[in-house]
């Protein structure tokens, strides 16, 4: 499936694309900040995964995978035709660009992961998911995300000192089908543990999280980086679990830096 993209203002379209890949219950909008202030130096696209946004949205023939949600990126990159893209997935996004890099490592020039993790759900966590998952299609609403599960997703500073991060947010969530959210929280109860192929990739990898990420937590990011072959690491302060709406300025520095370093100059 092609997704929907958001662009950033057209810059040398020579160099790797960034592609920019949301957590759940969330859509492109949460990249709004990097569009506007990354996006101004450097090619980037950010996509509706499969069911958010204004992508198409879920449909029963399609079993819940992170795999077929890699599988409508990988396509999309084609369909782009700049490729091999620096993907730069955030949570489910980088549990999704995980599965990119072990089934089309040629589309992938380098991975940004931000606030996510390797590991595969453990039986507690995936009972937890289905429960999710069960609820929001009873109730045909995403109130259990909302109520149960958002409230971790920014850090303690943003729910105190950042109202527009704290509304960008809840705003994203709110406005997420309850089929798209069912859909992908069993996507991501029935992923793969990722070790082994982040172990095994050759493309470089920044790995970046909050340093008041409760849902993918630093020393976890920290041993993922550890793992890799050509691992950066980055820990963003009074970032929670979605740093790059709650401290834009310093994630687009981050990832800037990265991105001169490892594939040429970032315009100014
Ligand atoms: C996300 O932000 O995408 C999810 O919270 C990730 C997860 O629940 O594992």
């Amino acid at each position: 499936m092609e997704l929907s993209a958001r662009r950033g203002p057209d810059v040398d379209g020579e160099r790797p694309p960034l592609v920019l890949l949301h957590g759940f219950c969330l859509n492109a909008g949460l990249w709004a900040g990097q569009l506007d202030g990354l996006g101004r130096r450097w090619p980037t696209v950010a996509l509706d995964l499969r069911g958010f946004g204004s992508s198409v949205p879920v449909q029963d023939d399609r079993q819940p995978s992170i795999e077929v949600m890699a599988d409508d990126v990988a396509e999309t990159l084609r369909l782009l035709g700049r490729r091999p893209a620096i993907v730069c997935g955030l949570s489910m996004g980088g549990y999704v660009a995980m599965a990119l890099a072990r089934r089309a490592p040629e589309l992938l020039a380098g991975l940004v992961l931000a606030d996510t993790k390797q590991e595969a759900d453990d039986e507690a966590r995936r009972a937890e998911r289905e429960r999710v998952a069960s609820t929001v299609e009873r109730e045909r609403s995403v109130r259990v995300v909302l109520e149960e599960v958002a409230p971790s997703f920014t850090g303690a500073t943003t729910r105190r000192r950042r109202p527009e991060a704290q509304a960008l947010v809840d705003t994203l969530v709110a406005a997420t089908p309850y089929e798209a959210a069912a859909w992908a929280s069993r996507a991501m109860a029935g992923r793969e543990d990722s070790a082994a192929t982040l172990r095994a990739l050759e493309a470089p990898v920044l790995v970046v999280v909050g340093d008041e990420d409760v849902v993918s937590p630093p020393a976890g990011a920290f041993a993922m980086a550890s793992g890799l072959r050509d691992g950066s690491f980055a820990c963003l302060p009074t970032a929670g679990h979605l740093s790059p709406a709650e401290v834009a300025p310093a994630f687009d520095a981050c990832v800037a830096s990265f991105l001169e370093a490892r594939f040429g100059e970032v315009g100014r």
